[in-house]
């Protein structure tokens, strides 16, 4: 079941794909580590230029490592979820020192780096080394979800079955390309709240459209609010670190939130996720 899927799909990524950095032939497989990692929760149009700036500063694994762990928060800017940039971090010291600067081409290595899950280690074997893995994104989930299984969404974690879903549907040739074809459709065309059935090359085969898109019956789905959480709340406290070049006193850190109890509490986890470090004086900054 679902090979049928495979040439209309592949066709359409021919004529629709973007051209996106990471995924030109010169890409090297440090250049698609790094966008794997940005590109977890965080729109492509985002992640672009906070890509291309990390290529221009550490085109290499050793590049990165060379330098403190606070400079790599620092020039991650404002893409959220910022321990990942600790954790690309400690991946350049790990392929620097355990693998001579080269990113690991197998699963199984990458999956050991530090920060790398699943889905990333997927991603990289297949689409900087060529391998064949089953890359279970969010949009691949949702695509397999419809046009296999009927439903409007995966379910929150991925599942067994989804699993052998997508391995069953490897093609023999380029599962690379597959996997990319795939993730671009449930980017532009499958997506998440107004999917375009009629743009859609595998649309007359889709067990979703053909049930007559029965809305989504499991559990709530809920959409992130950011406003006044502890995460935005980290975010202005890390900004005024990332701009300060050395110590922060923390009367600067007090004047970007009114609500004390959350602040310290969202500092609290920055210095304990290692993303600030305390100095002698109560004083903060980035870490070294
Ligand atoms: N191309 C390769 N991997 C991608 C991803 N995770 N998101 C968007 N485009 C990609």
């Amino acid at each position: 079941m679902g090979t049928g899927l495979h040439a209309p799909i592949l066709d359409w990524y021919a004529e629709n794909a973007r051209d996106l950095p990471w995924r030109r032939t010169d890409a090297s497989p440090w250049a698609i580590l790094v966008s794997e990692i940005m590109l977890q929760q965080t729109p492509v149009v985002r992640v672009l230029p906070i890509w291309a700036e990390w290529m221009e500063r550490w085109p290499t694994p050793a590049a990165l490592a060379a330098e403190p762990p606070g400079e790599a928060v620092r020039h991650w800017g404002r893409l959220g979820y910022p321990r990942r940039a600790l954790n690309l971090h400690a991946c350049a010291r790990a392929i620097t020192t355990e693998y001579e600067g080269q990113v690991p081409s197998t699963y199984d290595e990458l999956r050991k780096l530090p920060g790398i899950g699943d889905y990333t280690a997927a991603a990289v074997a297949s689409f900087a080394f060529g391998h064949s893995h089953a890359v279970l994104d969010t949009n691949v989930r949702r695509v397999l979800a419809r046009a296999v299984r009927g439903e409007e969404y995966p379910p929150k974690a991925t599942t067994t079955p989804e699993r052998k879903l997508a391995e069953s549907l490897l093609p023999a040739l380029d599962a690379p390309r597959w996997g990319v074809a795939v993730m671009e459709l449930g980017a532009l065309v499958c997506t998440a709240r107004a999917p375009r059935c009629a743009d859609c090359p595998v649309a007359a085969a889709c067990a979703w459209r053909l049930a007559g898109r029965p809305a989504y019956e499991g559990p709530e789905r809920r959409g992130q609010t950011y406003a006044g959480t502890d995460r935005q709340c980290r975010g202005r406290l890390l900004a005024v670190l990332r701009d300060a070049h050395g110590a922060v006193p923390k009367a600067a850190l007090d004047a970007v939130w009114a609500d004390a109890v959350q602040r310290e509490r969202a500092l609290d986890g920055l210095v304990t996720d290692g993303l600030a470090e305390v100095l002698a004086e109560g004083t903060y900054r980035l870490p070294s």
